[in-house]
């Protein structure tokens, strides 16, 4: 039996690998994704892998892929689950889903396996994106098939000789790519508890953070950001740029209560410096360039869009219709965005686009008004005649 496991480097996935090969007499093939998790050298992950018996080993850089086809659209959706999570590990899901699928054809394995648990969102998000390319192929959960404890897993890891991490006592399960990091459990899971301020790594609290503010410039072409400070940058580039520049100003902190898809309330910390500024600042654009009926309906779809990605529905055919729906609309979202990074803001203080619908003989109080002030009495009459009518009937 030959089985493509996702394999992080970590501990949970490296007890994996001996798992399926005791259990299932498997042959292990390892996939690894680079995705912006940080300090990762990958040829070490293989090492590690092949250490602990893996057949193969694959790790491929997916980091522009990852922003081409999941976080731009993410932008573009201006996607928050429950208004706040901008959804970082969850779009990774489907990425990962899709080459664990294309090594398993490639490779003719049996089945394809992750390290996810039984209650978690990620399970459902690895599944579906399996099933949905390749209904037959078979899946694997060492994680939720053994209910492995944190306990056993060390007392496994260590009959097995795998390396335990450096960090083993730390209590919290994280999760990192460029688009944010996602801290949960340990102390966490009472939601009265402060967070620990040990628990961040790319944010700066806001009494440590920069004194000073700094103004940044991003620029857009149809909802998607290409430019820095009037410098064209490369997408994975902005990121890791903006996910410093907005640690540095304590930016990018969210601590809430959120709905798992298992249907458990689950208290999450999550750390985007990035996502916050470049969704504040698309947001804002957005405002400048599409009209009011526009931006009403999008906010309808924008959260119905990141209920789909939250919810690992990634090759469901509305979320597909809401994207084409939503392309239509960013092709009028070009332009820049001035903002104040300071003391845990990421402030906007100017926007400007080419396609902008503010117009100043509009909009201003001098001399140059152009707007007819006696067209607004017939208005208000027209406009308030339901109400008018309806109250004098209740007279
Ligand atoms: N609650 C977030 C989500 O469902 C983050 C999950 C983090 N995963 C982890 N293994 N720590 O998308």
């Amino acid at each position: 039996m030959k089985i493509i496991l996702a394999y992080s480097g970590g501990l949970d996935t490296s007890i994996c690998i001996k798992w399926l090969q005791e259990h299932y007499m498997a042959d292990v093939i390892t996939l690894t994704l680079e995705l912006g998790q940080g300090e990762n050298d990958l040829r070490e992950i293989e090492r590690k892998a092949e250490s602990l018996g893996a057949k193969k080993t694959y790790s491929l850089d997916c980091r522009e892929e990852f922003v081409q086809h999941y976080i731009n659209p993410a932008i573009m959706a201006n996607a928050l689950y429950e208004g706040r999570y901008p959804v970082a590990t969850a779009i990774t899901r489907p990425l990962i889903g899709k080459h664990l699928v294309r090594i398993a054809e490639k490779e003719g394995a049996d089945a394809v396996a992750h390290g996810s648990t039984g209650k978690g969102n990620d399970q459902v998000r690895f599944e579906m994106t399996i099933r949905a390319l390749s209904p037959d192929l078979k899946i694997i959960a060492p994680a939720r098939e053994w209910d492995l404890t944190r306990d056993r897993a060390i007392e496994f890891a260590k009959t097995e000789g795998i390396p335990i991490p450096a960090d083993i006592n730390s209590p919290y399960s994280t999760d990192e790519n460029l688009w944010g990091r996602s801290i949960e459990a340990g102390p966490l899971e009472d939601p009265m508890h402060q967070p620990d301020e040990d628990i961040y790594k790319w944010t700066d609290s806001v009494e440590n953070s920069h004194n000073k503010p700094e103004y940044i410039t991003i620029e857009f072409e149809h909802g998607i950001p290409v430019g820095l400070n009037s410098d064209r940058i490369n997408g994975v580039e902005l990121i890791k740029k903006l996910n410093d520049m907005g640690g540095k100003h304590g930016i990018g902190r969210i601590d809430m209560i959120e709905d798992r898809l298992v249907g458990i309330k689950s208290r999450e910390i999550y750390e985007c410096p990035a996502a916050t500024i470049i969704l504040g600042a698309h947001r804002d654009l957005e405002r400048l360039t599409l009209t009011r009926e526009e931006v009403l309906f999008k906010e309808i779809v924008d959260s119905m869009w990141a209920r789909l990605a939250y919810f690992g529905q990634w090759h469901e055919p509305l979320l597909h219709d809401l994207n084409s729906f939503i392309a239509k609309t960013q092709e009028s979202v070009s332009g820049t965005v001035r903002m104040k990074l300071y003391k845990g803001r990421a402030e906007i203080v100017g926007r400007e686009s080419g396609n902008s619908l503010y117009d100043l003989g509009m909009a201003t109080y001098d001399e140059n008004d152009k707007f007819n002030h006696k067209l607004a009495e017939g208005f208000i009459r027209l406009w308030g005649l339901p109400s008018e009518i309806a109250s004098r009937r209740r007279k």
